[in-house]
């Protein structure tokens, strides 16, 4: 198959009505702080543990397309030895991977951040390959305050997320391209819409001059929200509005498919803003979800690192991952989240 027919059946399966992302692919402090909520220690048995649990949730591949791994999990077997990327194939699940290597202060740009990873992008992502990986993830992040983030790096993170888009798509790899604007801080929903827009403008200027295919690519975005620490938390219909407002005037209808990450949301929030933004379609995109802590809190809270609470914490995935199914065609109901695991 010629990289372009790669790179479109590998959206084609991404991309599936009903369905949506599972972020699974924190790094090792981003882990360990997860695991620490529930006393767990990060170390490599219990992060193979977790994360094969999570992968051979039975059904999962009902409402699941793809699932986005760390490095080491690529490389890590269930306890019958089956690689972990194996069993997701099994569910019809793709395996995708992180590949950024996190963020760094950006120099003479004080309380701004540029993601770092591109040298040897294309060497690491022939192995990842060869591993199973058919997507993968890059994520910017974005600082919000009454002066952040800077122009520069609005700018330098758009550069980034571009070039890394433009050497996947060469690779055959679909790029997720996550700009994410953050919750942390007081700041407003309309100034978390003016910052989003500005953010949202600089990467498809930059993913244009890159090159980049749109057609072959998918958009992680965060939601407009307001900062946790606001006084004034907007309702679920004025997030779900302004949310596709700041969208329609900056994502191109090519785009074949957004998946929000949650970015500290609380589960049924996330699942709620998403349905009300189906209510208001038909819409030029798809919206769905590419959620990490928003479907895997409740399996984490019912695990506590106990072999014994396997089932209860694979249930409350897989009742998670449903309901934001549901949401993915506007046909969610509060009611619904009393059922008993799924
Ligand atoms: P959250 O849904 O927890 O924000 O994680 C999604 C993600 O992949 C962040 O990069």
């Amino acid at each position: 198959m010629d990289t372009a027919s790669e790179l479109q059946a590998t959206v084609k399966a991404m991309v599936q009505p009903g369905k949506g992302l599972l972020a699974a692919d924190e790094s090792g402090p981003t882990i360990a702080k997860r695991f620490a909520t529930i006393g767990v220690e990060s170390n490599e048995e219990n992060r193979r543990a977790w994360r094969s649990l999570l992968l051979s949730t039975p059904g999962l591949g009902a409402h699941i397309s793809g699932v986005i791994l760390y490095e080491e999990t690529l490389g890590q077997r269930a306890d019958d030895g089956t690689p972990l990327p194996e069993l997701c194939a099994r569910q019809g699940i793709l395996p995708g991977i992180k590949v950024d290597k996190g963020k760094v202060p950006l120099m003479n740009a004080p309380g701004d951040e540029i993601t770092e990873g591109l040298d040897g992008l294309p060497k690491r992502l022939e192995a990842y390959r060869q591993q199973g990986a058919r997507f993968a993830k890059w994520r910017a992040v974005i600082n919000v305050s009454d002066t952040l983030p800077g122009a520069l790096a609005v700018q330098a993170n758009a550069q980034v997320l571009a070039a890394y888009a433009a050497i996947c798509q060469a690779s055959g790899i679909v790029p997720i391209v996550e700009p994410e604007v953050l919750m942390d801080g007081d700041h407003s929903m309309a100034r978390c819409a003016a910052v989003t827009e500005r953010v949202l403008h600089a990467v498809f200027h930059a993913l244009h001059r890159h090159g980049v295919v749109f057609e072959h690519m998918v958009l992680k975005p965060s939601m407009v929200i307001a900062g946790k620490k606001c006084p004034q938390q907007a309702s679920v219909q004025d997030v779900a509005a302004e949310t596709v407002r700041v969208l329609k005037r900056t994502v191109p209808a090519a785009v074949p498919g957004i998946f929000f990450l949650s970015g500290g949301q609380t589960p049924e929030q996330a699942t709620a803003n998403l349905d009300a933004m189906n209510r208001l379609g038909p819409l030029p995109w798809p919206l769905s979800f590419s959620y990490g802590r928003a479907l895997q809190e409740p399996p984490l809270a019912a695990w506590r690192g106990q072999a014994a609470n396997l089932v209860q914490a694979q249930r409350a995935l897989l009742k998670r991952s449903l309901l934001n199914g549901k949401a993915c065609a506007g046909q969610y109901e509060v009611a619904q989240e009393s059922m008993k695991g799924a």
